[in-house]
């Protein structure tokens, strides 16, 4: 729980207006479009693997957490572009989906809501596809049956392993970007108990996982048996007591959502102290180190999205705030900045061929998995930041 008020310490930099260049902008979603072009030509609806090797993508079967935001990034191009060839894809995809849910493939874990909303949802948001919407509702109610604990308040990190398991029985700070398909469910058919799961997994958060400096650990450890709190850890991020980039990105972004739907005001403070933390710990050229204990510039491998996903955060946040609030005008000039740096640090030339959107992504450095290489999150926010950056009403699929 953060008790500090946190200051930002690099004001001065974040102060000055900022504007991408419009044609910069222009090229940079043209880009990426002719991208997810090739990829779709070459790969059909099939799905990509976690994270890039040599970034290079292999694909295959919709079976792991990412998939969602593969159709998401389908879905945006599709918005941004009007080209039926991406509508056309995240359309046939979504038999897949449904079939995911029915079979049971990898939905027992705290990732639900990032395999549902950016492709059903959004699906439901863009085209008012009912079977779209039905099977993110039924992806809600297993979510919410399966993995959300009644008598802990929280969503377990994997409903199979948290009766035996003690690394089952945690919860993260990646949840906080799952709990908006419970929000969307409730807000849908009126079922307060959705609602209430997502606000005591945002609360307990808050409580547990969120430090007193406004840092955050990635997991926290509940009693296996009666999930009662023990402390925190973590498993992406370089210690326990450090802050993993990519999981405090999920806190700047997924409290501004909570927020619009339960309008706590408490949310908008707490958010500003996590998203201080994180401009307060970026390099010089504003591309995140993978932790953010980190903060130097070539001193530990980066992960861009994590700077995107704060980019997308800052910006849903701008939503809410009134014209004056002093944070407001520091989120416009600090998304438009770190946005370009990922444009200009990125994405583009470097040397080999690279499959995704932009570079420089680390998936899971202590488990050497995917370090600094592409991924569809990766990709997924840097088009949802240049679609929030062209157009601030953009609907999000969250
Ligand atoms: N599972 C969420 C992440 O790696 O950020």
């Amino acid at each position: 729980m953060v008790t500090e008020n946190i200051i930002l310490q690099n004001e001065q930099r974040f102060v000055k207006e900022h504007k991408i260049p419009q044609e910069k902008l222009e090229k940079a979603i043209d880009d990426a479009v002719m991208k997810l072009e090739k990829q779709i030509i070459e790969h059909g609806t099939d799905f990509m693997a976690t994270f890039s090797v040599d970034n290079k993508y292999d694909f295959g079967a919709n079976d792991n957490w990412i998939c969602g935001m593969q159709t998401g990034t389908y879905w945006l191009a599709y918005e941004l572009t009007g080209k039926e060839i991406f509508r056309d894809v995240a359309e046939k995809q979504l038999k897949s989906y449904r079939e995911r849910l029915d079979n049971r493939i990898k939905v027992d874990d705290h990732d639900v809501g990032f395999v549902y909303s950016p492709s059903c949802v959004a699906t439901y948001k863009i085209t008012g596809d009912k079977e779209a919407y039905q099977t993110a509702l039924d992806a809600a109610e297993y979510f919410y049956n399966r993995s959300y604990s009644v008598k802990g308040g929280f969503i377990l990190r994997s409903a199979i392993k948290a009766q035996t398991n003690p690394r089952g029985c945690r919860t993260m700070m990646d949840t906080l970007l799952n709990i908006p398909l419970l929000f969307w469910a409730g807000k849908e058919t009126g079922e307060q108990k959705y609602i209430d799961a997502a606000i005591s997994q945002a609360k307990i958060t808050e409580k547990y996982l969120i430090r007193e400096d406004a840092s955050s650990f990635h997991h926290y450890q509940f009693d296996v048996e009666t999930h009662k709190p023990m402390h925190g850890l973590t498993f992406q991020g370089y210690s326990d007591d450090s802050c993993w980039s990519r999981g405090h990105s999920w806190g700047v972004y997924g409290f501004p959502i909570a927020y619009s739907y339960t309008k706590d005001e408490s949310m908008i403070a707490l958010q500003k102290n996590l998203t201080y933390y994180f401009l307060n710990h970026l390099p010089e050229d504003l591309i995140p180190n993978w932790d953010l204990i980190f903060t130097k510039k070539d001193e530990a491998p980066r992960d861009s999205s994590a700077g995107l996903v704060t980019v997308c955060g800052m910006l849903e946040m701008c939503k809410y705030l009134p014209e004056d609030a002093p944070q407001k005008k520091i989120y416009e000039s600090a998304a438009s900045q770190m946005l370009e740096a990922v444009i200009d640090k990125c994405t583009g030339d470097m040397g080999v061929d690279y499959d995704g959107l932009v570079y420089h992504v680390t998936a899971a450095l202590p488990q050497g998995k995917g370090i600094d290489e592409c991924a569809a999150y990766g990709d997924y926010f840097y088009l949802e930041a240049l679609m929030r950056y062209q157009n601030p009403d953009w609907n999000r699929y969250w």
